[in-house]
């Protein structure tokens, strides 16, 4: 058996066809800068950037592609908003199964005299709606949420969520790293104000490239974390006011552009409909065999309508990272074992200090490699005492 890779939810692998063709194309054949000129290569440089833009904004059924703004990663995006958009005095809602992408930036805030409380998930990493009115203050200013855990693949509840916090006059941000790509999300039927979300998970593009999706007019409440060149308008001393390039300062990953265009033509051709339900299929199925393990505890909902196909398990009484580390040097399996970078998540799930071992499937994975999986785990946990 070849490398069996289950950990999609850290980054996808592999990308589908025509990906890695696409940053090759762009490293062979293009190599100018964005808005830095306006001949020839540059030209189609532009168009390909503002139909990955095009394809962003259809995905997610915002009305603009101009704001759809691009950023090295999903971390920035959540710190431009994080760090930009609150001050003294103000205070947030976050569930209790974040990322440290969104805690880290808010315990930094905090030195800054911004508050945040946690809603209460329950062991399942379930958030129920109702459970938010209550936490609302005068100061509140915004709900952030994650819409699918990293941890255990719990799916958050986000368009009644969306609803409460619209009722409440907050603005709705959400993390989309998990869900972008793997199940539909629509801005406005979802009430979300500001989208953030990565090209290298679901997305199925390459790292290094991720965005926001935010009107102008909320854009500009924003101080860019970063600023410097934008190609345009160079005779101004402050940031543009116009998106995207409010919040795109210097020479962007041009090449992981012209990769996530490709991956988003292949996601649009293919369907999420139709990708989300093999992802299930292949889920159940690596479910029904877990169930049959005696010794594993499995984490989250365990059901179809309320998960991601992540499926993160605890070995009581058993050394989990002995056993993660069995299951990729002896078998080539590769897991994520540990908190995945979500502390307030495995405290939710009980998981804590400890974490998980963490599968996490993606559209090519095969069943004959769950198979193999679900007979390497049971012999990794009798060996590892
Ligand atoms: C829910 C969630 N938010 C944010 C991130 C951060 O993503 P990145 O490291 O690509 O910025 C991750 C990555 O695993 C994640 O799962």
């Amino acid at each position: 058996m070849q490398k069996v890779y289950l950990d999609n939810s850290s980054t996808s692998f592999p990308k589908p066809p025509g990906v890695v063709d696409a940053v090759t194309e762009y490293l062979k054949d293009v190599g100018c800068n964005l808005n830095r000129s306006g001949f020839g290569v540059t030209c189609v440089l532009n168009k390909r950037t503002r139909e990955t833009r095009t394809l962003l904004a259809e995905l997610f059924n915002h009305p603009d592609f101009k704001e759809v703004v691009l950023t090295p990663s999903i971390t920035t995006s959540l710190n431009y908003v994080i760090k930009g958009l609150f001050k003294r005095g103000d205070h947030i809602l976050i569930s209790s199964m974040e990322h440290n992408a969104v805690t880290r930036p808010l315990f930094q805030m905090r030195k800054k005299g911004v508050s945040f409380d946690f809603i209460p998930c329950d062991s399942a990493g379930r958030l129920d709606p109702d459970d938010i009115r209550p936490l609302v203050k005068p100061n509140t200013k915004a709900l952030i949420t994650l819409h699918g855990s990293n941890v255990c693949g719990t799916i958050l509840p986000i368009r009644a969520m969306g609803a409460v916090a619209q009722e409440c006059g907050l603005l709705f941000v959400v993390d989309t790293a998990q869900t972008a790509g793997v199940l539909p999300l629509d801005m406005v039927a979802d009430h979300i104000d500001i989208l953030c979300f990565t090209a290298h998970k679901g997305l199925l593009g390459p790292p290094g490239v991720g965005g926001l999706v935010i009107s102008e007019s909320l854009a500009r409440r924003i101080e860019p974390l970063i600023a410097g060149g934008t190609g345009v308008f160079s005779e101004m001393d402050e940031m543009p006011d116009t998106l995207p390039m409010h919040f795109e300062a210097g020479t962007p990953n041009l090449m992981g552009y012209y990769g996530l265009r490709s991956s988003l033509r292949w996601i649009k051709r293919t369907g999420i409909e139709r990708i989300h339900t093999h992802e299930m299929d292949l889920y159940e199925h690596f479910l029904a065999g877990m169930q049959q393990i005696p010794a594993v505890r499995i984490l989250g909902t365990q059901d179809r309508a309320t998960t991601l196909p992540v499926l993160a398990i605890d070995v009581p009484g058993r050394d989990i990272g002995k056993i993660a580390y069995r299951l990729d040097s002896f078998y080539k399996i590769i897991t994520r074992c540990g908190l995945h970078c979500a502390p307030y998540a495995n405290r939710t799930l009980g998981t804590y200090p400890q974490g998980t071992i963490r599968f996490s499937l993606g559209y090519y994975t095969k069943k004959s490699e769950l198979d193999y999986t679900l007979r390497s785990l049971e012999e990794a946990i009798a060996h590892v005492k």
